[in-house]
């Protein structure tokens, strides 16, 4: 009864209620799967699945083919591999979804195109990809409806701009996610409030109606000649709208402010489809064989083209990729890789510090990049990564006469508390800034 005469009375604030609700969730939604890093491809395979929406399917196979792809082939240029723009109408799928599954096993059954192809890029073989049907079906659907010169690999001039793009932060996205729970959960304690101020109102009002004789003017105050857009312009209303706006606006902000020169995750492509993944993880060559500074000085060097032709004097010498290292040498040009790691001038990190005298391991900081195709930043860098890591991490003392004092004096100060990195002083102002 009561919830019957509140729906036809207030049903233009109640619609606009829901409405704004479900924006609301729907935003936050929206915000989560943007922080979907890499691990949502494959959710996003098996959701463009079931929805069968082209856009979902190209873009999970947007992210299949940076992630597996990208090394070798682009839309419109050869790299390794040839161009694949238009491959879908060059062949028919089920050619192509058992070459990338695998290319070599169809080159040895003597398909003739397989053979063709294998031949024209100088017998060199493209790696098997254990992906399911739709996996590589969406692979197929974002080369199919990729643009131009788009986001992914569109040649030499979109590369600047697809890394930054990914530059996003993992830190920004946590928060963002816990700002936007806290505006549904903001949102839905108004509602509440709203809707239980409502029904107490109209209690009180049935009550008087059936109860009490009223005077005229009390009458037309219980009940007012119904007039819905007045609602509207109720303070309550106002006051809701006012603030959802400003906690949106609040939320943005945060989230661009928080990112603003963290470049965690950026990946940007390399002029030779140099693999870490390769060298440092197939063959098992030592990180300091071409980063010879690492354990020595501040630095960790890149290394220079020489140290490539150690080997590539002799292996793979024919590949297109290899080529461009005798070019450099030939031109006297050093090969200009594209820096990924990059702290601002007014910090002061020391490879050998961290390497030699505290032991960390490279994967500590940099992931694994003996896993890595392409190399990406790992880790945030920002000085609260730095700290975090100094605060929990014990110093080696033992057996180091420079400490045994110092370690003395710390047990004397507090002796549950282990001998960190700070306790030495790895939080002061000064160590890391000039
Ligand atoms: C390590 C480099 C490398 C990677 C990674 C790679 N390819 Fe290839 N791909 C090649 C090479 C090289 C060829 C040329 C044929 C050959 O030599 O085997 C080729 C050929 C192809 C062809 C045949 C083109 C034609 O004209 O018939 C397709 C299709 C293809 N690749 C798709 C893919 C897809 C999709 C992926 C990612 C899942 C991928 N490749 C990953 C190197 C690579
Ligand atoms: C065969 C030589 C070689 C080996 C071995 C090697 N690297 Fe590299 N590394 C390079 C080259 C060349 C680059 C620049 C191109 C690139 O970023 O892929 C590089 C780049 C990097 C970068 C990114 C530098 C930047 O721009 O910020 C890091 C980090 C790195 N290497 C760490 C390692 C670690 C850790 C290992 C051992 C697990 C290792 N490398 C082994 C050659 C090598
Ligand atoms: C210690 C030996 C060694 C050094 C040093 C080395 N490489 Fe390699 N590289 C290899 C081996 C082994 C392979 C794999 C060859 C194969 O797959 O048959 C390879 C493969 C490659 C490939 C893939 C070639 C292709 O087309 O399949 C590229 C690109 C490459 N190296 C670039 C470099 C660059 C750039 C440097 C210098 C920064 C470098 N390499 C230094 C041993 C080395
Ligand atoms: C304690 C964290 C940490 C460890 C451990 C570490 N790095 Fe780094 N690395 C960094 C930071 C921070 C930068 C960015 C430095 C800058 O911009 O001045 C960097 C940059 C680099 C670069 C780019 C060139 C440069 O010096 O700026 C290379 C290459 C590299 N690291 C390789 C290595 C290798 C190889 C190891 C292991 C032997 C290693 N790093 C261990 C934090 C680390
Ligand atoms: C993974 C852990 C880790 C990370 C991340 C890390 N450090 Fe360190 N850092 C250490 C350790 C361990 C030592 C102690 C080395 C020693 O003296 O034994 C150290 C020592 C230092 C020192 C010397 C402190 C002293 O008391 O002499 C400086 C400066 C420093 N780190 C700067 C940085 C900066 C800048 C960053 C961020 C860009 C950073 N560190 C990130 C582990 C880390
Ligand atoms: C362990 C190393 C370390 C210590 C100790 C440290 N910082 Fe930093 N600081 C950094 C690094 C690395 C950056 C650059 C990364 C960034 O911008 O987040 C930085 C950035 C900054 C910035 C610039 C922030 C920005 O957004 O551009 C300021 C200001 C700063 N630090 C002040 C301090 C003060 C004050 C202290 C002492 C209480 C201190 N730092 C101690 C490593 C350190």
């Amino acid at each position: 009864m009561i919830s019957c005469t509140l729906r036809m009375k207030y049903k233009p604030l109640f619609s606009f209620l829901i409405a704004l609700f479900l924006t609301f969730t729907a935003y936050a939604q929206g915000g989560e799967q943007a922080n979907v890093g890499k691990e949502g491809v494959t959710a996003g395979a098996v959701e463009a699945q079931a929805g069968g929406a082209d856009a979902a399917l190209a873009s999970a196979g947007d992210a299949l083919f940076k992630n597996n792809c990208a090394s070798c082939h682009a839309l419109d240029e050869e790299v390794v591999g040839p161009a694949l723009r238009g491959i879908t109408q060059k062949r028919p799928e089920a050619w192509l979804i058992s070459w990338i599954r695998n290319s070599s096993k169809m080159v040895q059954s003597g398909d003739k195109e397989a053979v063709a192809i294998f031949n024209q890029y100088n017998k060199q073989q493209m790696p098997s990809f254990a992906f399911s049907d739709d996996e590589i079906k969406s692979i197929l659907a974002y080369i199919k409806t990729a643009p131009a010169g788009g986001s992914t690999e569109g040649g030499p001039g979109a590369e600047g701009g697809a890394g930054v793009a990914q530059a996003t932060s993992g830190d920004a996205g946590e928060v963002g996610k816990y700002l936007d729970l806290l505006l549904v959960i903001l949102v839905v304690v108004l509602i509440v409030m709203v809707v239980t101020l409502l029904i107490i109102a109209t209690v009180l009002k049935n009550y008087l109606n059936k109860n009490r004789q009223l005077a005229p003017e009390d009458e037309e105050l219980v009940n007012p000649k119904a007039d819905y857009m007045s609602v509207l312009k109720t303070p309550v209303v106002k006051g809701l709208a006012i603030t959802i706006f400003i906690l949106a606006l609040l939320n943005l902000s945060w989230n661009k402010a928080m990112s603003i020169g963290i470049q965690q995750n950026y990946q940007p492509k390399q002029p030779i489809a140099f693999s870490h993944k390769l060298h440092a993880g197939d063959h098992k060559i030592d990180c300091n064989y071409c980063h010879t500074s690492v354990y020595k000085s501040k630095n960790a060097n890149i290394p220079s083209a020489n140290i490539c032709m150690n080997c590539h004097s002799q292996i793979k010498k024919e590949s297109p990729e290899i080529k461009k290292i005798y070019a450099a040498l030939e031109n006297n040009r050093p090969i200009q890789w594209v820096r990924i790691h990059n702290l601002p001038d007014l910090a002061y990190f020391n490879h050998s510090q961290h390497t030699k005298v505290g032991g960390v391991e490279c994967q500590t900081c940099h992931g694994p990049i003996e896993t890595m195709d392409v190399v990406y930043q790992y880790s945030p860098l920002t000085m609260g990564w730095c700290i975090n890591c100094h605060r929990e991490t014990p110093l080696n003392t033992q057996g180091n006469a420079y400490y045994d004092n110092l370690v003395k004096l710390h047990e004397g100060q507090d002796s549950k508390a282990p001998f960190t990195v700070v306790s030495n002083g790895g939080a002061e102002c000064s160590k890391c800034h000039y």
